[in-house]
């Protein structure tokens, strides 16, 4: 199967961005703590700017469209902090492309730049802060994000250029294929060992990783239940739109496999009090994987996700033995974000 699907997706217009495979191994001391066989893939070390994350395996094959469609410019949208949208700044910048940013101030930015800020500036990408205006939510303030951008897409048009619009997340069709094809390098990277995952851990936002995730398990009959942690409010019809957004990437691929919304486990409990904001859970959870292994997480996305993996362990909802893989998406230059984002994550844990 393993095959057949690689070959597929090699014939999608893409750029190499990342370093792949990215590494797939078990945490020995967690693992012997928590009484699971907990394994960690790290799409935090996707290359090639020092910060990796999972918005880079999808970008590859983005920006292959952009270069498909001749794009001078790739334009996107996110929060402030978004790492998405840092990644599409270093992956534009180094592959000719001018990235184009507009970032809806969730948290207020401080005044000098930090973070996923701060990389945005140093790689020169053109931004465009959008604050939240009074009454507004995130939703209408990224709503009329949207709106500016056409503008901003019309002038770069009469210029006589083109501009590839990517999405927030980058979660489309073409996006979701780097999740199908990161599912398949973890069937690779783990068939000739015998494991099977019981079960995933990994955070969704935008909610492409997970799609694609979910599209590639069910291409490669995998019996592991994928466990998405939501990092803000989903809508009523996330799963729904998400199933549909699977659908449409295997569709890329002339697979015509079945998804549906009852193929997505969205775990809804842990992102209190919002995005962006922190949760004790998350602090913890984020100390205590780099205490005992050494690994940072970062405070919006995978700290959040690993609090419901923890969770889930102490509750028995997991049961001792399994094979546990916890996907880390990156997110770390967000550990120096503004205090708002971060939290009391300096103080010891008692
Ligand atoms: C570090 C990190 N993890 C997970 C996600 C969620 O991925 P997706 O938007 O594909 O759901 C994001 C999204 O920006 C992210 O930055």
């Amino acid at each position: 199967m393993t095959k057949p699907l690689s070959e597929k997706l090699r014939s999608i217009p893409r750029i190499e961005l990342g370093f792949f495979p990215t590494p797939l191994y078990k945490l020995d001391k967690l693992s012997e703590e928590l009484g699971v066989h907990l394994y960690i893939k790290r799409d935090d070390l996707t290359g090639k700017n020092n910060f990796g994350g999972n918005k880079t395996r999808k970008l590859e094959y983005l920006l292959g469209a952009a270069k498909e469609d001749k794009c001078a410019y790739v334009l996107t949208y996110g929060a402030t902090q978004s790492n998405h949208a840092m990644q599409t700044v270093w992956t534009a910048v180094s592959n000719g492309f001018k990235p184009v940013l507009y970032l809806v101030a969730v948290v207020k930015p401080d005044e000098e730049r930090k973070a996923n800020l701060l990389l945005d500036a140093i790689y020169d990408a053109e931004v465009h802060l959008v604050d939240i205006r009074e009454g507004e939510s995130y939703a209408d303030a990224a709503e009329r994000s949207r709106l500016l951008a056409k503008e901003r897409m019309n002038q770069i048009m009469l210029a006589g250029a083109s501009c590839y619009d990517i999405p927030a997340g980058g979660a489309n069709a073409v996006g979701t294929l780097g999740y199908i094809s990161c599912m398949n390098e973890i069937y690779s990277q783990t068939t000739h060992s015998g494991i099977t995952f019981d079960y995933l851990y990994h955070a969704t936002g935008s909610g492409g990783t997970m799609a694609g995730l979910v599209a590639g398990q069910k291409v490669l009959g995998l019996k592991t239940i994928i466990k998405s942690v939501a990092t803000l409010e989903t809508a009523a019809d996330y799963e729904e739109r998400m199933a549909q957004l699977a659908v449409d990437s295997l569709a890329l691929l002339g697979l015509d496999e079945l998804v549906q919304k009852s193929d997505f486990h969205v775990e809804k409990n842990f992102y209190a009090p919002g995005y962006e904001k922190p949760s004790p859970a998350a602090t913890i959870a984020i100390k205590r994987l780099a205490k005992t292994e050494g690994i940072l997480l970062d405070p919006v996305y995978t700290g959040k996700a690993f609090s419901a993996l923890l969770h889930d362990i102490q509750q028995g909802l997991i049961e001792p033995g399994c094979d546990v893989l916890f996907l880390h998406t990156g997110g770390v230059s967000t550990l120096f974000a503004e205090k708002e984002i971060i939290g009391d994550i300096t103080e010891p844990l008692s």
